[in-house]
């Protein structure tokens, strides 16, 4: 019998399931699909139906412009190495109901989402030493079901995973960084997850908050976000992870004047937004470490009555 590891060694012919084949999801099931593995998107009816007819179209300027062909299912079935998890926090428990985990067995849980908190809700409906927390830098957009288009001029993944052997999690890297994107395997979890947070949080809540892109935030609102990046930056060093506001700012000033945050495009397009899974993420850790965060509370409270 096969055994997981003699498969991990993805030989290009390895068999990934993607849950969420959107801007993240449809990117990397694109780039598997065309790197020659089998790829299993897993989705509700309408768009897997699309998947199966068109199948998945992507326009990138790193990656080029083209169709790949994945199969689509509305639940997991098939036995598979890896399931990419790329839905939204505001999905993700109705969608893990596509993924028994009897079906996925010894299989990688990959999640993609933002947010510091949904490794343990895996954990706890999965099998702890497959679920192996991957971060992603890159804007992709789903523009309709199986189009996606790669903006950035960058994709790059951290993958991590401090309950899953190691030799697993960079066999999957070979797989992905030869699909596309820049991969690397990060020893410390918590550290990747945090790190993504430390950036994302402030640029997410500021530029949503005020509906003003990076250019304008830096600027018009700079005490703030400076006062948000230390609050960010002394969570993340309470729970374990790094903490360096200086370069965070620096990082932010160093970014093209229109950049916006997801979660302001989500709430541009009337979308719900992942407030809770990234805003209510850091306050629920920085009052389990006592950690003062006055301006994140305000700012996210703000968020949540715009929203009502
Ligand atoms: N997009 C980016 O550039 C980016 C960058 C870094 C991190 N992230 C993070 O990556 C995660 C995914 O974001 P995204 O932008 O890729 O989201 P997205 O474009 O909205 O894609 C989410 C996908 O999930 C699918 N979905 C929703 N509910 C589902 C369900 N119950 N069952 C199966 N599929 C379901 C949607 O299906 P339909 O197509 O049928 O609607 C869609 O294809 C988020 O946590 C985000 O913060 C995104």
């Amino acid at each position: 019998m096969t055994t997981h590891d003699e498969k991990l060694t993805y030989d290009g012919g390895s068999t990934v399931a993607v849950l969420g084949p959107g801007g993240i999801g449809g990117l990397l099931a694109g780039l598997l699909a065309r790197a020659g593995h089998r790829v299993i998107c897993l989705a509700g009816d309408e768009t897997a139906a699309a998947l199966r007819t068109r199948g998945i179209r992507v326009r990138s300027a790193v990656f080029g412009d083209f169709t790949a062909q994945v199969e689509a299912e509305t639940e997991l079935r098939t036995r598979v190495d890896a399931c990419l998890v790329a839905v939204k926090h505001t999905a993700l428990d109705a969608a893990l109901d596509r993924v028994p985990p009897a079906a996925l067995g010894d299989a990688l849980l990959v999640p993609f989402l933002n947010g510091v908190e949904h490794p343990a809700t895996l954990r706890a409906r999965y099998r702890e030493d497959v679920v192996a927390p991957a971060v992603i830098r890159v804007e992709s957009t789903r523009v309709a079901p199986g189009e996606i288009v790669h903006g950035s001029p960058f994709a790059e993944v951290d993958l991590a995973g401090d309950t899953v052997p190691r030799e697993r999690l960079e066999a999957l890297a070979a797989v992905l960084g030869a699909a596309g994107p820049t991969t690397r395997v990060l020893p410390d979890e918590t550290a990747a997850l945090w790190a993504k947070m430390s950036f994302l949080a402030p640029f997410a809540l500021l530029t949503t908050r005020y509906g003003l892109p990076l250019g304008d935030v830096r600027t018009r609102h700079r005490e703030e976000l400076t006062a948000l990046v230390e609050e960010t930056a002394a969570v993340s060093r309470a729970c374990g992870g790094p903490a360096d506001p200086v370069q965070a700012l620096a990082r932010y000033d160093a970014f093209p004047a229109g950049t916006k945050s997801s979660m302001q495009r989500d709430a541009e397009a009337g979308h719900r937004l992942e407030l809770d899974a990234i805003g209510g993420a850091l306050l629920r850790a920085a009052d389990q470490h006592g950690v003062p965060v006055p301006v994140t509370t305000r700012l996210v409270a703000e968020l949540e009555a715009a929203r009502h």
